[in-house]
């Protein structure tokens, strides 16, 4: 097999179109089988529930080649269940977990050629989605879904992978509601927060952090990833908040701070003062990793953990377990690993 022919230790987090994509359709009550499509794109009603009322889903998990060859897909069960979620809470019809597990090996091994090669700091996203595809104009849910998954090879989220970032809190604009869907991977949240980003950057941030929408006292968490703090007396400190998306890296992280580490970890609510004291913090997610802080700006004041081009230690550790169990290179204790059949 030839690989595509890109700079892959160069690769930004952006959409490279790749050979295939996967379709499913539900229809009178069942899902199809997979429709292998080349064109990367579809053609929907103009009434779909998905374009007017936002009636869509979607996932992100990572597959690489690790050291040995192998082709692997990180927690991908998590993945599955996660969307299953999602879609129930905006009623939505589910994709049955199992299948999505097997549309991820099939969309990987349909575009082998585009899986970045070991060593090179890339891997392929899988971007798995759903939308109500039927034209109904009142406000209720669909009655017909597609589910699509496609794949683009990726490097690091934020500028310069493992380069410390500058946050900003945002009291402004909320990103989600204490009742409402920030729990859960819908499009919304993400064009909710668009303001607040386009701020932050154009005052010099790389991200936001949000508070929590009811109190604005408690740290919720980044646009595109979840915030860690790590305190003076070395505990792994995260939110515990209904608005925030219950990410899959920061529950592998949790799990090597305490088990690989022997850190304390606390899942709190974290009220923002506790900033000035964290001695690090980070921004964790499939698309993030661990993108270490560098600053955090709160109202005037500013607490810097970092220089430029430094990581902290604790951060640094936590990178390494756990790219490396993505990677084979540290063993896969906790069955984490999930291996794509690739003949
Ligand atoms: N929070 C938000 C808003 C996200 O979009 C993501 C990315 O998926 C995360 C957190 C991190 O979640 P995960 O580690 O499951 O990718
Ligand atoms: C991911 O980390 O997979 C995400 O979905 C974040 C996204 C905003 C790129």
């Amino acid at each position: 097999m030839e690989r595509a022919n890109l700079d892959w230790s160069n690769l930004e987090f952006q959409y490279v179109k790749t050979d295939y994509h996967l379709e499913y359709y539900f229809k009178d009550g069942k899902w199809s089988e997979a429709k292998i499509v080349e064109n990367d794109t579809i053609e929907l009603s103009i009434a779909a529930t998905s374009l007017h009322y936002g009636q869509q889903c979607f996932e992100g998990l990572k597959a690489f080649e690790q050291v040995s060859g192998k082709i692997t897909v990180f927690r991908v069960d998590e993945n599955a269940r996660r969307m299953a979620t999602s879609a129930r809470k905006i009623l939505m019809e589910p994709f049955p977990e199992d299948k999505f597990i097997e549309a991820v090996y099939k969309v990987v091994q349909l575009n082998r050629r585009f899986i970045p090669p070991y060593g090179t700091g890339a891997s392929l996203y899988v971007r798995p989605l759903l939308i109500g595809t039927s034209g109904i104009v009142g406000v209720k849910p669909s009655e017909e879904y597609l589910f699509l998954v496609f794949v683009t090879p990726v490097g690091p989220y934020f500028k310069g992978g493992l380069k410390p970032i500058r946050l900003l809190v945002e009291e402004e604009i909320d990103r989600a509601a204490p009742l409402g869907v920030g729990d859960v991977k819908v499009g919304g949240n993400y064009a909710a927060g668009l303001r607040a980003s386009k701020k932050a950057k154009s005052l010099g941030y790389n991200e936001v952090l949000y508070l929590d929408a009811k109190h604005k006292k408690y740290i919720d968490e980044s646009g595109p990833a979840n915030f860690l703090g790590i305190t003076k007396d070395n505990k792994y400190v995260t939110p515990a908040s209904s608005s925030i998306l219950p990410s899959i890296t920061n529950k592998s992280l949790r799990v090597l701070a305490e088990k690989e580490m022997g850190m304390k970890v606390e899942q709190r609510a974290i009220d923002v003062e506790e900033i000035f004291d964290f001695k690090e913090a980070g921004c964790c997610g499939t698309a993030a990793v661990i993108t270490p802080v560098k600053s955090i700006t709160y109202r005037d004041r500013e607490v810097v953990y970092l220089n430029d081009n430094e990581i902290g230690e604790v951060c640094r550790d936590l990178y390494d377990h756990l790219t490396g169990i993505q990677l084979g290179t540290h063993e896969d204790k906790y069955g984490w690993n999930f291996e794509v059949p690739m003949d």
